[in-house]
């Protein structure tokens, strides 16, 4: 599989998930357009990437939730390369938060704006580009037996949301000729839980007690290698798609 000549634009490239991604792209060949809002990881992602493909790394330090931003990073991106081919949604946030919260409209209005809102944001601004392209779309959701945790409301509501606008704009884009789909990852370990505002030993414990049928959490990097098929040419026939990919955590 490779992906030489082919533009692939990643939210969330900073970290975890989205880090992966970049790297196995990287390893493929692409030229790499990463977005993320934390300026520090994103460069560090970025230099990997370099010293594996050897070119350049575009990098556009924005926060997903300003929808300026999102333009800066296609503009970006389009004068860069002059094309963009794959793009990937995978900033997003965790924030738990219980109907009987205070605060929690504040938290909803937060997670909606990063898990949700930024993508239907860069997917209106990118699907002319991928018309042109005929290329896809990759948006990194959740497990279907996550949007049902407790206290979870606010994330629950993005990612229920999120499948749906997936399928509706996989069907608005077919007739350009442009694929969608969504991964629906279960339990990866990443900065996710620490980056909620659990600390180290919550974050520890909470991996600890975790338990899937098929006894194991995944790794970023089994994440990264269904989205790189999904975007690859051997997926060809594959739009509206949600892939579950979560050592069974659904069938529990
Ligand atoms: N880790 C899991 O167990 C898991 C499970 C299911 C789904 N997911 C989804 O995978 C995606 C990636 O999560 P992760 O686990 O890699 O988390 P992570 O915290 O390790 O990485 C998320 C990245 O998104 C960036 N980001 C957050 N808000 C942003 C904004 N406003 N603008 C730009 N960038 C922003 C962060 O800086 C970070 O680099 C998320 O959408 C999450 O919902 C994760």
């Amino acid at each position: 599989m490779s992906f030489i000549n082919k533009v692939v634009l990643v939210t969330g490239a900073g970290s975890g998930i989205g880090e992966a991604i970049a790297i196995h792209f990287a390893k493929l060949s692409a030229r790499l357009s990463l977005v993320d809002i934390d300026a520090e990881n994103l460069r560090k992602t970025a230099d990997v990437c370099e010293q594996i493909s050897r070119v350049k790394v575009l990098t556009t330090v924005a926060d997903l939730c300003k929808d300026n931003d999102v333009k800066q990073a296609v503009d970006d991106t389009v004068k860069e390369f002059g094309r963009i081919d794959v793009v990937i949604s995978c900033a997003g946030i965790y924030k738990p938060g219980s109907v009987l919260d205070s605060d929690l409209i504040e938290v909803f209005d937060h997670v909606m704006a990063t898990n949700l809102r930024s993508v239907v944001c860069l997917t209106n601004l990118t699907a002319p580009l991928l018309e042109e392209t005929k290329g896809c779309i990759v948006n990194i959701s959740s497990s279907t037996s996550i949007p049902c945790a407790i206290q979870s409301i606010p994330y629950s509501a993005a990612i229920a949301a999120l499948n749906h606008f997936t399928t509706s704009i996989a069907l608005d884009l077919s007739s350009k000729g442009v694929r969608v789909n969504s991964i629906l990852p279960g339990i990866v370990k990443t900065n996710i839980l620490q980056n909620s505002g659990m600390n180290d030993e919550e974050t520890e414990e909470f991996y600890n007690k975790a338990s899937t049928p098929l006894k194991r959490i995944l790794q970023c990097d089994e994440i990264a290698e269904l989205a790189a098929f999904l975007a690859s040419d051997k997926a060809r026939a594959m739009t509206g798609g949600s892939y579950q990919i979560d050592a069974g955590l659904a069938l529990k």
